[in-house]
């Protein structure tokens, strides 16, 4: 059986961000805060986007206090200065972080809170203001997907599933992107491969969730290294498209054991999201290819990597070009290279079981190889440990 609801309207392309302010009008705001971050509002992004507002009598309020991995004081910052000003619509503008604290705020605009009793799946009873959200990096998805990740007074990173997170509008415009270090192009775009791999590969069935990852994992393994490497506009706006694309999969068919175990990674270590992922993805991958040897098959195959002998041996092949595109992109082989306390890792074992996506992992998961992956992923062992 298979669920599609996307209550989101998708705009893509160059300058597409300069038709905010006529968006915001069809949606009735006169008064939007603007979510953001003080790289992109250093870089200048947002003036051609205010402008854009002013020309449509859109008034501005600019919450600029988005950090990495937003807590629950940033949240309530946001969603504070929102109610203060009396605004009537939220623009996000950046990366992962900048969306989820946008969606956050908005939530607590219209849910009572506190944020703890929110946490899980569908516990919001009431629509978000109108929410537009501008991507500036090619990983997060949350431009389309209906969650909201916060991290609370224990460094857990709490997620809040909701159609209702959703945003009115995405507008994806690869200019955007241009200024984006060629760390963050490698980082968000091996988020979103693992957004489209984990969506493929778990036990959740969903034939739009399956085609929309496939697309974004060949698009992912054309586009990201020479996006990395020379950061033009045709393979940025590839990588866009395919973050999004990834971003539709998770919604419709939720994630893996690589988002259980990186939430921990970068709540309890600060390790950026997207790094976290890259580094557990081909440990994760190789041990579960023994539960979906066809999905990782089908992942071998989109990474444009040629069929082995038999469908386990092609999936092993999808594990090898992961680890070869990690290598190729810069990002770190272990978590000691990154600093990660391995003191931690009880921490983290017990975190990583608070997520609903151990449990549609396709292997089932103890807490024996969460703790061997870990260990294995500290010293950057060679991940094919665990098939061969
Ligand atoms: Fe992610």
């Amino acid at each position: 059986m298979s669920s599609i609801f996307l209550p989101v309207r998708i705009e893509f392309g160059m300058d597409s961000s300069l038709r905010v302010g006529s968006e915001f009008s069809s949606l009735n705001c006169t008064k939007v805060m603007i979510v953001s971050d003080k790289g992109v509002i250093d870089s200048g992004l947002l003036d051609r986007m205010t402008k854009s507002l002013a020309e449509s009598a859109i008034q501005v309020i600019l919450f600029d206090g988005v950090r990495p991995d937003p807590d629950i004081a940033c949240v309530e910052k946001a969603r504070d200065l929102y109610v203060s000003q009396a605004c009537d619509g939220i623009l996000a503008v950046g990366g992962g972080s900048s969306i989820d604290t946008a969606k956050a705020a908005g939530m607590l605009v219209t849910n009572p809170g506190p944020i703890a009793g929110l946490v899980g799946m569908n516990k919001l009873t009431n629509p978000l203001p109108p929410l537009i959200a501008i991507p500036t990096t090619c990983g997060t998805g949350s431009e389309v997907t209906n969650v909201t990740v916060v991290t609370d007074e224990r460094h857990f990173k709490a997620p809040i599933v909701s159609s209702y997170l959703i945003p009115k509008i995405a507008m994806l415009d690869p200019g955007l992107l241009l200024s984006l270090p060629p760390n963050m192009v490698a980082a968000t775009g091996m988020d979103a491969l693992t957004h489209a791999v984990e969506a493929l590969t778990n036990n959740v069935e969903n034939w739009y969730a399956d085609a929309s990852a496939l697309e974004a994992i060949r698009l992912i393994s054309q586009a990201l290294r020479p996006a990395t490497a020379n950061g033009n506009a045709a393979e940025l706006g590839r990588m866009l498209y395919a973050s999004t694309l990834a971003g539709v999969a998770f919604t419709l068919a939720r994630l893996g054991l690589v988002h259980a175990m990186s939430h921990p990674v970068s709540g309890l270590a600060r390790v950026p999201h997207g790094v976290a992922n890259a580094v557990l993805l081909p440990y994760v991958m190789a041990f579960n290819v023994v539960g979906n040897p066809r999905g990782y098959a089908q992942v071998t195959r989109a990474l444009g990597v040629a069929e082995r002998e038999n469908e386990v041996a092609t999936a092993v092949a999808g594990v090898k070009e992961v680890v070869k595109l990690n290598h190729q992109l810069g990002i770190p082989k272990s978590f000691k290279a990154l600093g990660v306390d391995e003191e931690l890792i009880p921490l983290m074992i017990e975190d990583t079981f608070k997520s609903g996506n151990v449990a549609i992992n396709p292997r089932r998961t103890t807490k024996s190889d969460v703790e061997k992956i870990y260990k294995a992923a500290f010293t950057g062992e060679s991940p094919l440990t665990f098939v061969e």
